[in-house]
């Protein structure tokens, strides 16, 4: 199927236009697509989901809804404009699921294009660095009074910072390619860190 045939199974108004790919993200394949609508230009996010990282998509989709669903609710309470602070997920015309399903059996996904955002692979600027740790702690208090029990965990260990070292120096003793040497200031600097990243593992634990 095209991208177009797969945004016209979502529930989102308009003609469209064209699309292009997004070639800063690590996982999922990342369309931007264009469309019009009454004359004004609309833009959507159309994902196909990695199902080799994420193995039950529909369980992934599941936890977005139910974290965007309450993220919602609370910035309703805060006055702030959920189209500004807020993920939205578009659903299929035909099942109203969070996603459409293609003919080889891949998942795909359609969020709002958020406007005038940009996306940084690295970045040196401290104030930027500062501004998406603000822009993440006022995700995480809009979290408040969520059960997190409810979601289902889409890769076990992902962020098990202690199991993740215990990999690392297992790697660098057998050190298999003989590639330990050449990054050697880099494992260092890793393990100056090791206590503090393992810090919320362990009062987790
Ligand atoms: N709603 C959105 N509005 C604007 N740009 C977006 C949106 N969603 C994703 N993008 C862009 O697409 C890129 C890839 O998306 P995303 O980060 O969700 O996928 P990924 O990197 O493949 O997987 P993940 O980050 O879940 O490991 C992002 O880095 C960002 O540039
Ligand atoms: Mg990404």
């Amino acid at each position: 199927m095209t991208v177009r045939e797969i945004c016209e199974l979502f529930n989102i108004g308009g003609k469209y236009v064209g699309c292009e790919e997004v070639s800063t993200g690590n996982i999922n394949c990342t369309y931007k697509v264009n469309y019009i609508r009454d004359g004004v230009d609309k833009s959507y996010i159309l994902q196909r989901i990695n199902k080799l990282v994420f193995k039950e998509p529909e369980k992934v989709m599941d936890n977005i809804v139910r974290v965007t669903h309450h993220v919602r609710m609370n910035v309703i309470k805060k006055g702030l404009s959920t189209k500004k602070f807020v993920l939205r997920a578009f659903l299929s015309k035909e099942t109203e699921q969070p996603f459409v399903i293609d003919e080889v059996g891949d998942y795909w996904r359609c969020y709002r294009f958020i406007k005038n955002s940009h996306t940084y692979d690295t970045c040196d600027d401290l104030g930027i660095i500062e501004r998406a740790g603000t822009a993440f702690g006022r995700f995480q208090n809009c979290l408040e009074g969520f059960d997190a029990e409810s979601l289902f965990i889409s890769i076990p260990d992902f962020h098990n910072t202690k199991k993740r070292y215990e990999a690392l120096h297992k790697a660098e003793a057998e050190d298999v390619k003989g590639r330990v040497k050449k990054v050697r200031a880099e494992l260092d600097e890793l393990y100056k860190m090791e206590g503090l990243a393992c810090e919320l593992q362990r009062l987790l634990d």
